[in-house]
């Protein structure tokens, strides 16, 4: 099947090999996506191979992305593959959650029961795959702390050396463990990702070392795979909303391509509309598409959250993000750090939990329902894309009346649930419980 790496910018449109190792448009700067011949399969016989699939021991088809690979034929051999079993994520009712958000229902998506716990294996599987296709060595990404413990569980499996740059202290203990305990060549830089991001893309160029950061276009591919899993799960009935978190906006590009695609080929009938939430701290995109007219997007010098996963201030990604919201007829919206601690105590009481950065989505859709953007009814998804225990200490904190905002406001624990010590004494235990 002819695949090609497309300059996503419309005034260019410039068309490069799939196996040419680039990142940007070398004729204009515009971001880069994957486009395929797709021809004319019969989506049912789709659907039905892959529900067959879901029965196979096979490694590919146990892959709850590459199940679906016919929607991105990127490949020229599977052998390239490294699976972890990645993907096979749950949809999850949270009727407390729903009550919280002001709807009637509400559908998680949790994309934290990943292999190393974030949304980022779906994407690290294919970047990984094209990297040993093109005979790599050395991967690296700069990171939030996410895409380095995946990238890092990803290289090592598949035999590659992983490099991983991290902004110094603004990434959680459980992100940074799992990076070293993956082996990878962990470098804390004294700067803040989008800084660290300018940096490696020297040092890539320089020495020859592929990028896995999202800007990666065949991460994008296979976080196209969401959304895909998400309307097999769901019986291919779409959603009114995918709410999901906006960081480096590499997510919502994909999911945003996968929906196209998939109403392209005739899987779904219609397109969800996306919602992005950002964290007020760190909100370039949300400050941008709220503006008159949308000319120029101005990147946060300093960008500051709590939800450290999307601590970005000049997201790469933008101009697909920009372009999947308005296609979906999508919105943007952002919420205070208070809003988010609250929202994500409220997930940890449906008995789902989830990382900070992920509960910016609940924080959203309470915002978005009393503004009446959303309906109450409305069929609502809300993609939580990270692990509980991805950072203990900050839930640690919220519960005791312990977090503090990044410019020292103290967070109120307004849902918090302090351990309480005790003497070894059963009488006395006994009586508290009562
Ligand atoms: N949620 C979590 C838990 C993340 O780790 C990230 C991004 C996002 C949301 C935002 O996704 O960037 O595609 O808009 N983490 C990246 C990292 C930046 O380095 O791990 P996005």
């Amino acid at each position: 099947m002819q695949s090609d790496l497309v300059c996503f910018n419309p005034a260019c449109r410039a068309r490069f090999s799939i196996t040419d190792v680039l990142y940007n448009c070398p004729k204009c700067g515009g971001l880069l996506e994957a486009q395929y011949d797709f021809g004319h399969p019969d989506p049912n016989a789709l659907k039905r191979s892959w529900r067959e699939r879901r029965l196979s021991n096979e490694p590919l088809c146990q892959s709850g992305v590459w199940r679906y690979r016919e929607m991105f034929p990127f490949l020229d051999d599977e052998r390239h593959v490294i699976t972890l079993r990645e993907g096979n994520t749950p949809l999850l009712e949270g009727p407390r959650a729903a009550e919280y958000g002001g709807l009637s229902r509400i559908t998680f998506k949790h994309q934290g029961f990943n292999p190393t716990g974030s949304f980022k294996d779906n994407g690290m599987t294919c970047g990984a795959a094209q990297a040993r296709r093109l005979g790599m060595k050395r991967v690296a990404c700069v990171s939030t702390g996410n895409t380095s413990a995946s990238m890092a569980a990803y290289a090592s499996a598949g035999g590659l050396e992983p490099l991983i740059f991290i902004p110094h202290g603004n990434i959680s203990y459980g992100k940074l463990a799992q990076a070293l305990e993956y082996g990878a060549k962990t470098y804390q830089v004294e700067a803040n990702f989008d800084q660290i991001l300018a940096l490696v893309r020297v040092l890539a160029e320089r020495l020859g070392i592929y990028l896995l950061n999202s800007i990666n276009p065949f991460r994008i591919e296979g976080q196209k795979s969401i959304a895909i899993e998400m309307m097999d799960q769901r019986d291919w009935r779409v959603p009114d909303w995918v709410v999901l978190p906006g960081g480096n906006l590499g997510n919502v590009s994909a999911l945003g391509k996968g929906f196209r695609e998939m109403r392209e080929l005739g899987l779904i009938d219609r397109l969800p509309r996306l919602a992005v939430v950002q964290a007020e701290g760190a909100s370039p995109f949300f400050q941008y598409m709220q503006a008159k007219g949308r000319t120029a997007f101005r990147a946060r010098e300093n960008p500051e959250t709590l939800a450290t996963a999307i601590r970005i201030g000049d997201p790469v990604s933008w101009p697909k993000a920009q372009f999947e919201v308005e296609t979906s007829d999508g919105v943007v919206e952002s919420v205070t750090e208070q809003e988010i601690a609250d929202a994500k105590a409220i997930i940890g009481q449906c008995g789902i939990g989830c990382e900070p950065a992920s509960a910016a989505t609940l924080a959203g859709i309470r915002k978005l329902t009393a503004a009446g953007v959303m309906g109450k009814s409305a069929d609502v998804v809300a993609v939580l894309t990270g692990n509980v225990l991805k950072d203990p200490d900050y839930i640690y904190r919220y519960h005791t009346d312990q977090l503090k905002a990044p410019d020292g406001t103290p967070i109120k624990a307004n849902f918090g649930n302090r351990p309480v010590v005790v003497p070894n004494d059963a009488d006395r235990i006994a009586e508290l419980i009562r």
